[in-house]
């Protein structure tokens, strides 16, 4: 029989206690402070950690707030030595009374994600700040400026923006949580996704995409990471993100080295740095998604950044029905079509792209003249058969790119 030990652990530390002793801290003169710390806290250790921790951030705060006046490269610097953890403790002093910040979903590329509670409206949300040397590196008003375009986009399959704004030196903005997961923590677990699901998730983010460009507003990001799974339907996050970091970074952005997107499903022309990057470049990422939905990988891997770009450049993907004989050759000539290397070989819209998904779905294979036999697709019955053969030696799994560790919902 086991021994009860006569008392339990301790529990840790809550965060409206902490808060509220923090308070109590800083409303003391610097030479009362740890003879009231002793007192509230204790022997209890981890407590008295955090809420150190927490004055600490509320002074760092108060200090960044007062360079508000400066370039945002000023007065973020006091926080660009702050760890991670720092960054939700900054959170907590300066936003404290409108999210309450419960703890972290998910780091990017660009910015930490944490699930926090919407204090007014009683609700979850996630609230995403930017890195804060990126941050630093942004006009903030430009940024905030860029992103207020995106927040007037409303459709069913687009994550909407709540709120957004800077603390204590942080850009961060505000968007539903979603109780569910991303698309790669899905493709992780399974892969290939069942035809119908990879049809249905593709068709409504080539919805939204379509909403978006009809309104003037490009992606640029789209990747698993960025479609969000709820009850099986797909929201699309982040809209118009990664244009105004970049319209807020201007030449900064390479003289930071900072460099944005996921090559994996960057359209040739955006990867190399082009200007004309349209809507075209959306259509291209979606199809590299739905590539990857169907088959298990990307259309172009590589062990580095460079070597997927170099690839994408010179190579051509290896077809789909090969590596997988149930999809339907309408829906292959459709994706293949999509990730065309030239935007002029590529649909004219992501709308003509879902129509053409719903139809290749639809008809099982039949021939649709919805569209032209991508350039890709024009091989003789010899080249075919190769692709067959390939596609049936590779069907234990070829390599594939390093998964991306980011992706926790
Ligand atoms: N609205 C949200 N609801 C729930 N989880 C989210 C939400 N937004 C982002 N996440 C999680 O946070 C992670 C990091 O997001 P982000 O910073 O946009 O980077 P990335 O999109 O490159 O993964 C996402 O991969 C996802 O797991
Ligand atoms: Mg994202």
């Amino acid at each position: 029989m086991s021994e009860r030990s006569p008392r339990a652990e301790p529990a840790p530390p809550r965060w409206t206690e902490v808060r509220a002793l923090a308070e109590a801290v800083l409303a003391q003169p610097p030479e009362r402070r740890a003879a009231l710390l002793d007192r509230a806290c204790g022997g209890d250790a981890p407590l008295r950690a955090e809420v150190e921790a927490q004055v600490r951030a509320c002074e760092r705060a108060a200090q960044a707030v007062g360079f508000l006046a400066e370039p945002a490269a000023a007065f973020a610097a006091p926080l660009l030595a702050a760890a991670p953890d720092d960054v939700a403790v900054v959170l907590r002093a300066t936003l404290g009374a409108r999210y309450d910040v419960e703890r972290e979903l998910g780091r990017g590329g660009m910015a930490t994600v944490y699930l926090a509670r919407d204090v007014r409206h009683q609700r979850r949300v996630a609230l995403k700040v930017l890195h804060p040397e990126l941050g630093a590196a942004l006009g903030a008003e430009r940024f905030l400026r860029e992103i207020e375009l995106t927040a007037g986009l409303q459709h069913p399959h687009i994550l909407p923006l709540f709120d957004s704004g800077r603390a204590g030196g942080l850009l961060y903005y505000v968007m539903p949580y979603v109780d569910g997961e991303t698309l790669r923590t899905r493709l992780t677990r399974e892969r290939q996704l069942p035809l119908d699901d990879a049809l249905g998730i593709a068709r409504e983010v080539a919805d939204a995409l379509a909403y978006a460009h009809a309104r003037g507003v490009v992606h640029r990001d789209v990747k698993p990471e960025n479609v969000l799974l709820h009850d099986g339907h797909a929201l699309v996050a982040d809209f118009g993100i990664a244009l105004a970091v970049r319209e807020a970074g201007g030449g900064r952005m390479t003289r930071t080295g900072l460099s944005l997107g996921t090559p994996q499903y960057m359209a040739p022309e955006q990867a190399s740095g082009g200007r004309g990057v349209d809507a075209r470049a959306d259509v291209y990422a979606l199809g590299a998604v739905t590539y990857e939905m169907l088959v298990g990988e990307p259309p172009f891997t590589g062990p580095t950044a460079e070597a997927v770009v170099a690839r994408m450049m010179t190579e051509t993907p290896r077809g789909i029905s090969g590596q997988r004989p149930s999809v339907p050759l309408d829906v292959e000539a459709a994706v293949l079509r999509a990730i065309e290397r030239l935007p002029g070989d590529r649909f004219v819209s992501a709308r003509a792209f879902g129509d053409a998904l719903r139809a290749g779905g639809r008809a099982g294979g039949g021939a649709g003249g919805v569209w032209t036999v991508p350039s890709r697709m024009r091989r003789g019955p010899v080249l075919v058969a190769l692709a067959v053969a390939a596609g049936l030696a590779s069907a234990a799994g070829g390599a594939a790119w390093p998964s991306s560790s980011r992706g926790r919902a």
